[in-house]
């Protein structure tokens, strides 16, 4: 018998959906709308700031809290958006993006055995990171919008008040929270944070606010930090990263807002974890969010993003397949539920193999996969070229549909 080398705390993790969609959709030629992430280039304004700071010789390790000029225009965007006054030297960290930054705040906040609340459909990365800390994880369902679920009669992704509240124990350290929300394009509420934050406060939890998306909010939606609510500073680290803002993913350099405190503990963890992020972009980076709090780069990436949500949601309605309101993010569920397939699953293996277009299926974002709507994930972060691509190959499934 041959020894398992892989230690517990990995073991179950295994290869994703996301991996085989990926690789069918390379032997099928199918146009990707499963992978989240832009197909088109990042601002030449920043790119050009990266090649400078290379040339500029800021190629050195950067100080582990992130580069002050980074700070500083963090701390600026913050003030900015009317958010609040932060302190860049104790209430400031980069990290290697958003995905270093959370897997950091659950290393250094969480002991094993507490219990950690995670709305589901969920992003995939929260898990692992709960799994690899010894925390447990406990889920709260996050419901479809009514036509989806008539019994429920809301126009957008919602809890239900109890079972949130049921979901608190004595051993509740942490709430992980992602607004805008991938996979569902749900923005949380005032009224909906004001709940969390009330539950928060009684059991004395703390939040880490994954708000990637946050300049990705289609009107009349607003995004609002939880941080900003009465009693939230304190108890709130909020993760950020450029990657999503300045369609720059690969950069990979993102952030943490919070008090000193939670401040000290996620630094305490990530000077273990990668000790420093790029130093020329971070440089970049900060250029970057100078230039975009004091121009329309918010106004105008928004714009842009709502025409291709737009453009998707004809086109996947043309083929028979109704979208879900996008709030925000660059995310859209659309319900497949007539298709005629009994999970999500093969439905996304058909549409990637037969149709040539590559979607994700959301039970990849849930433990429990009992009883969920029958939808898939397409991402609208590609170039019009791509969607119209996309659109050719399912206006064939509409007329198929229609004969
Ligand atoms: C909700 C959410 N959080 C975090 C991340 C990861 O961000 P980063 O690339 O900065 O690590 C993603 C990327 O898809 C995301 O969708």
């Amino acid at each position: 018998m041959t020894t398992n080398r892989t230690a517990e705390r990995v073991r179950s993790f295994g290869t994703s959906i996301f991996a085989e969609i990926s690789a069918l959709a390379v032997r099928h030629g199918a146009v990707n709308l499963g992978q989240g992430f832009p197909d088109f280039a990042g601002p030449a304004w920043v790119k050009d700031a990266a090649i400078e700071s290379i040339a500029a010789d800021l190629n050195q390790y950067a100080p582990y809290l992130g580069l002050p000029r980074l700070r500083e225009a963090i701390a600026a965007t913050w003030r900015a958006h009317g958010w609040r006054e932060v302190d860049p030297a104790s209430e400031v960290t980069v990290t290697s993006g958003a995905t270093e930054a959370i897997f950091g705040a659950v290393q250094a906040l969480i002991n094993p055995g507490d219990e950690v609340i995670i709305f589901e459909p969920f992003y995939d990365a929260y898990v692992p990171d709960v799994v690899m800390a010894g925390g447990v994880p406990r889920y709260v369902r996050l419901y479809p919008p009514s036509a989806l679920s008539p019994q429920l009669s809301a126009f957008t992704w919602h809890f239900d008040p109890a079972e949130l509240a049921a979901a608190f124990s004595p051993r509740t350290r942490l709430l992980l929270l992602n607004t805008p929300n991938n996979p569902t394009g749900k923005v949380f509420s005032p009224a909906e944070l004001a709940q969390i934050a009330e539950l928060c406060i009684q059991h004395d939890v703390v939040v880490v606010a994954d708000e990637v998306y946050d300049q990705l909010v289609f009107a009349p939606s607003v995004h609002t930090p939880i941080a900003t609510l009465p009693g939230m500073w304190e108890r709130t680290l909020t993760i950020n990263s450029t990657g999503k803002t300045f369609s720059l993913t690969g950069w990979k350099i993102g952030y943490a807002v919070g008090p000193a405190d939670l401040t000290a503990a996620l630094r305490a963890a990530h000077q273990w974890i990668t000790f420093a992020t790029s130093t020329p972009l971070q440089a970049a980076a900060a250029v970057a969010l100078e230039r975009a709090v004091d121009g329309d780069y918010y106004a105008e990436l928004r714009a842009e993003y709502a025409e291709r949500r737009d453009l998707l949601a004809e086109v996947l309605a043309g083929a028979g397949f109704p979208t879900l309101p996008v709030e925000g993010s660059y995310f859209m569920m659309a319900d497949i539920s007539h298709a005629g397939f009994a999970n999500d699953a093969d439905f996304c293996r058909w549409l990637t193999c037969e149709v040539g277009v590559a979607a994700i299926p959301p039970s990849a974002f849930y433990a429990d996969t009992h009883d969920l709507p029958l939808l898939a994930r397409f991402c609208f972060a590609k170039k019009h070229e791509t969607l119209r691509a996309a659109a050719e190959r399912l206006a064939a499934v509409g007329r198929s549909w229609r004969r």
